[in-house]
């Protein structure tokens, strides 16, 4: 079957199985390798990208899903590095290991988008549901933080 979505602010068209993936379209059709695979089960959030605005994992994500939808991943947030978060997370030197932030920078967007000045408790309710097994939580915190100065 075929799907057409906005990806990263381009139209594409992906013929593949009904019951594709989105995460593995992504990464091994698209090669959009910034999303990554962690637990695939919805529980640690390294898949996190956006649809129509809204962080999602696209592990657990049927790629029929989104149809007609736009889907935002790291690499559609800026061409260079250069959104606001990305800065502050090369300022405040966040990760560690690296493999969960770009769920983690995903999610942190999504938020600012919505709510461009959350307080601390607003930050720590929303970025609960990507697990960063360095704990690098007080870095990424700073850097959220950062951004909204
Ligand atoms: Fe999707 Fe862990 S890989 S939530």
């Amino acid at each position: 079957m075929t799907t057409s979505f906005i990806l990263n602010g381009k139209k594409v068209e992906v013929t593949a199985a009904s019951d594709a993936n989105l995460l593995w379209t992504l990464r091994e059709r698209l090669q959009l390798t910034g999303t990554k695979y962690g637990c695939g089960i919805s529980q640690c959030g390294a898949c996190t990208i956006h649809l129509d605005g809204n962080p999602v994992k696209a592990c657990v994500l049927p790629l029929s899903a989104v149809e007609g939808k736009e889907v935002t991943t790291i690499e559609g947030l800026s061409d260079d590095n250069s959104h606001p978060l990305q800065q502050s997370w090369i300022s405040e030197q966040v990760p560690q290991c690296g493999y969960c932030h770009s769920g983690q920078i995903m999610q942190a967007a999504a938020l600012l988008k919505k709510t461009p000045k959350p307080n601390r408790e607003e930050i720590i309710k929303h970025m609960n549901p990507i697990l960063c097994r360095c704990g690098t939580y007080t870095r990424i915190m700073k850097a959220i933080e950062k951004t909204i100065q």
